[in-house]
């Protein structure tokens, strides 16, 4: 084998859950893969594999022209770096840990102010989906960058997603996402917190909950014209409206609070329905709430 076609070294910094598998990604690519924890032991079963682990962060940035980091926050790896800002010089960072879009295009201007180069990601993944081929990875910064390092970075995730030149993006579509889920999830607690008050397992209610999700929530929510409409601003429905799904959130509450259940995390949406109601929006869709729940324009 000629040096030319020995792949590059690789550098990953953070070994949680994410780091793991990051790192036994680049391993399985046939990269050379220093690593890199603040817990050591962590590193153990990827050193068994091959990988070398540095003694330090400086060393761990010493080792390789692309330095993947991975840590619990923005604040820990700013802790981290800081430091060493004047190892960053000729470094590619690719940040995948999660923060705020904020957090991503700070820590961008402070590595090109250091010399180095910057790309931001957001892993719409658990740990055990790393490396497949199907597994999306969302990347903002430069697009050259980007296309430079793109047979590398596929190694953590086949569906590298370039988002453009904005560091922030990444982020805005991972926390997107992730809302989605989150309101999703916290909608099926609550289903079955309310299902036990009549003795009602999970276990009974799952063909009914997966007949719901797949032929009315999923569609719904993938809709291609509701998506074109939203962007037009066109609320208009013959579906059901924003009167009809306001007296639904309503008797969801009522019902909850019979049975004792916690209502909290519905009021701001009836707040909102009712908001819109009040302005003579009631025979609009739903998503008239989106007025409502965005930051108000600047006039
Ligand atoms: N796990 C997932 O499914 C998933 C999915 C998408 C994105 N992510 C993102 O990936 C990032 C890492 O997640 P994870 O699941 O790997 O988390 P994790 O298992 O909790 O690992 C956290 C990492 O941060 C390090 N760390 C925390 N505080 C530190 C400190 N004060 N100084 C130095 N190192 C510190 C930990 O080091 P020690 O080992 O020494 O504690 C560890 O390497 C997060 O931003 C997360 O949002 C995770």
């Amino acid at each position: 084998m000629n040096s030319a076609s020995i792949p590059a070294s690789v550098t990953v910094i953070g070994l949680g859950n994410m780091g793991v598998a990051l790192a036994d990604a680049f391993l399985k690519g046939g990269h050379p893969t220093t690593v890199w924890n603040r817990s050591a032991d962590k590193a153990n079963g990827l050193v068994e594999k091959g990988a070398v682990l540095a003694g330090s962060v400086r060393e761990a940035i010493a080792a390789s022209n692309l330095v993947v980091v991975c840590l619990s926050t923005y604040k820990v790896m700013q802790e981290q770096l800081a430091p060493l800002e004047n190892e960053l010089s000729g470094r590619v960072i690719v940040n995948l840990t999660t923060g705020t879009p904020e957090d991503a295009r700070k820590t961008a201007k402070w590595v090109s102010e250091h010399g180095g180069q910057y790309l931001d990601g957001a892993i719409m993944a658990i740990p055990q989906m790393i490396g497949l081929p199907e597994t999306l990875i969302f990347y903002g910064g430069s697009k050259a960058l980007f296309e430079a390092y793109e047979p590398t970075l596929k190694l953590l995730g086949g569906n590298a997603a370039y988002l453009g030149e904005d560091y922030g993006v990444p982020l805005i579509y991972d926390l997107s996402l992730l809302t989605m889920m989150y309101g999703a999830w916290y909608g099926s607690m609550h289903a079955h917190a309310l299902l036990s008050t009549a003795n009602i397992t999970g276990t009974e209610f799952l063909p009914y909950a997966t007949n719901w999700v797949n032929h009315l929530i999923a569609p719904l929510l993938t809709d291609p014209v509701a998506a074109r409409a939203r962007d037009e601003g066109n609320f208009t429905t013959d579906v059901s409206n924003l009167n009809t799904n306001k007296l639904g959130l309503e008797h969801i509450i009522h019902a909850s609070q019979e049975q004792g259940i916690t209502v909290e995390w519905l009021m701001p949406l009836l707040t909102l329905a009712t908001q819109k109601v009040a302005e003579g929006y009631g025979a609009d869709s739903f998503d008239r709430v989106i007025e409502a729940i965005r930051k108000p324009l600047v006039k």
